[in-house]
């Protein structure tokens, strides 16, 4: 057990970090975070920060020397500098769900055998082993790059076989998947402790808009609750599987079929950003609990529903009509600059 008083590290320093940090200040803890980045808003509330690259292993070998357990909030850090990490220290969740999380193609290999099914799905090289895909799998679908996705980027959709002309040079290892015809989209939060025990929040239904998380309502719609079951089945076998501790998500599309495996996500997840005041315990605080081995905090409702509201770009400008909603959390995340598509904050409200 890591008692409070002691140094997380936190290898990433965007808002999942900083929310992290938050939580781990509620329970006495320091944060240090690590990222490559010069700015960082999750650096802006912890006690430390090391600017270095992911593959400076002097760096990474000091910063991990300083903690007594180092976790992540972004999934894409490479694998194998991580070495030094956990020579050093505690490393949770372990490299090995990094390593499934980071490719698409070993994230759909690996669920496959334990039930899991993803939408059909083929890896892609080159062009002509696109055109074999589609001709496959048919269209419409979506192109993927393996590695490096997040918010909708890195995705072609393919409506019709003659869409390949609108590909760009394929200089990367992808997938294509076959589009799914989903009546809703929800995930699965879960926190697994160091001794084995899961729990669960409710799932929320996820709306997104380009690619990007907008909404997250709880309690989602009936039909995704008569699929929580089965996607929560799976999700506990990744997470065993896994031997994994921490929060772990799992983004499902409810379709007439039953649940289709998306993706999975080895961290704290913005659907589950609603847990912060929606839930007992919040996916943020649980984490902490898990990788530092504290008995894990319930995660039931702390309201008859939530609704959490991404704030995107310009969205975030609007924080005073926010506010004067007496009823409204809001969550900015300090970013310096509001782009296009970029994640600036949040809004929370309960159902009571
Ligand atoms: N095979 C698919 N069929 C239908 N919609 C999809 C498919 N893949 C992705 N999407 C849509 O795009 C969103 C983002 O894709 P996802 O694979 O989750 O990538 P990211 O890593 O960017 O979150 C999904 O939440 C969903 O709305
Ligand atoms: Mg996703």
């Amino acid at each position: 057990m890591i008692p409070p008083g002691e140094t997380i590290g936190i290898l990433g320093g965007g808002q999942l970090g900083r929310m992290l940090a938050l939580a781990a200040a509620n329970l006495g803890y320091r944060c240090h975070v690590y990222a490559p980045e010069p700015e960082s808003i999750a650096a802006d509330v912890c006690a430390e920060f090391t600017c270095a690259g992911w593959h400076d292993l002097a760096a990474l070998e000091r910063f991990a020397s300083q903690c007594a357990v180092v976790t992540y909030e972004f999934e894409n850090v490479p694998v194998e500098p991580l070495a030094v990490v956990r020579a050093a220290t505690r490393l949770q969740p372990h490299c090995k769900a990094l390593e499934v999380a980071q490719d698409r193609v070993a994230e759909k290999s690996f669920v496959e055998p334990m039930g899991g099914r993803p939408a059909p799905w083929a890896p892609v090289a080159d062009m002509a082993g696109l055109a074999i895909a589609i001709d496959t799998i048919g269209a419409p679908g979506i192109l993927k790059t393996r590695r490096d996705g997040y918010d909708g980027k890195g995705q072609w959709r393919i409506m019709t076989p003659a869409d390949i002309d609108n590909v760009p040079e394929i200089d990367r290892a992808l997938v294509y998947e076959g589009l799914v015809r989903f009546e809703a989209e929800f995930s699965v939060l879960l926190v697994r402790g160091a001794d084995g025990d899961v729990r669960f929040w409710d799932s929320p239904e996820n709306r997104h808009n380009r690619g990007i998380l907008a909404r997250s309502t709880v309690p989602a719609s009936p039909l995704i609750g008569s699929q929580i079951a089965e996607a929560r089945a799976l999700a506990g076998k990744i997470a065993a599987e896994l031997d994994y501790v921490g929060v772990l998500a799992v983004e499902f599309f409810a379709t007439e079929a039953g649940p289709v495996f998306n993706e999975m996500a080895p961290r704290v997840h913005n659907s589950g950003h609603w847990t912060i005041e929606g839930a007992l315990t919040s996916q943020f605080e649980n984490h902490i609990r898990a990788i530092c081995g504290l008995p894990l905090g319930d995660c039931a409702l702390a309201a008859r529903g939530v609704v959490m509201d991404n704030l995107i770009g310009d969205d975030a400008h609007d924080w005073h009509q926010i506010l004067s909603d007496p009823c409204n959390h809001l969550h900015l995340y300090g970013k310096a600059a509001v782009r296009p598509g970029r994640k600036m904050g949040h809004v929370t409200r309960l159902v009571l």
